[in-house]
């Protein structure tokens, strides 16, 4: 198992693979959404802490909500769509200013809780290099453009 993060190259939208059916045959619901509870409970303890809510029962809230997308986008009952009405989750995005570091610090969460599922390699790998390729559809700020303004502006 590698739990290798590559570069985004801001604007690039690389093809990707939805999890194989046996992540979700060997996790089960209920261990995917332990793991989506542990998982923003580090989330809002991070670097990203300040995007979502501190408060327990609205990130409950989200708990219950957010792994609604996961449990579909692994191959199992359409809950998100028929709950929200699109599985479109780069638009969900947009209104968020998500730059590579903050990508980087949401799969540093996801790795720290699925180091601790057991099930087989072949299964975890296949969640995680979706959500590696996956979540740099998701970075919509450059970090160097904004460090490039930075350094125009101080001359
Ligand atoms: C693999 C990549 C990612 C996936 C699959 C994902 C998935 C989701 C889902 C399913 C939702 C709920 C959308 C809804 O309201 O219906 C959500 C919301 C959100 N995501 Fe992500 N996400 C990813 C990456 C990120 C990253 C890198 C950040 C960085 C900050 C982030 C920040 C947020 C925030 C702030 C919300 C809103 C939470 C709220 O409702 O208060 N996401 N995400």
């Amino acid at each position: 198992m590698h739990y290798s993060v590559s570069k985004t190259n801001f604007g690039d939208k690389p093809s990707f693979d939805y999890p194989k059916p046996i992540f979700l045959e060997e996790m089960g619901e209920e261990k995917l959404k332990k793991l989506f509870s542990d998982f923003y409970d580090l989330v809002a303890d991070s670097d990203i802490g300040n995007f979502f809510p501190q408060d327990e029962k609205e990130l409950d809230k989200i708990k219950a909500h957010n792994v609604k997308f996961f449990i579909e986008a692994c191959g199992g009952e359409k809950h998100y769509t028929n709950a929200v009405g699109h599985f479109d989750m780069l638009k969900t995005h947009e209104q968020f200013s998500i730059t590579e570091k903050a990508r980087r610090e949401w799969l540093g969460c996801m790795e720290e809780v699925l180091r601790k599922v057991d099930i087989s390699d072949e299964a975890k790998q296949s969640f995680w290099d979706f959500l590696e390729v996956f979540s740099k559809h998701t970075v919509n700020v450059d970090e160097r453009q904004e460090l490039e303004d930075l350094v125009v502006k101080k001359g």
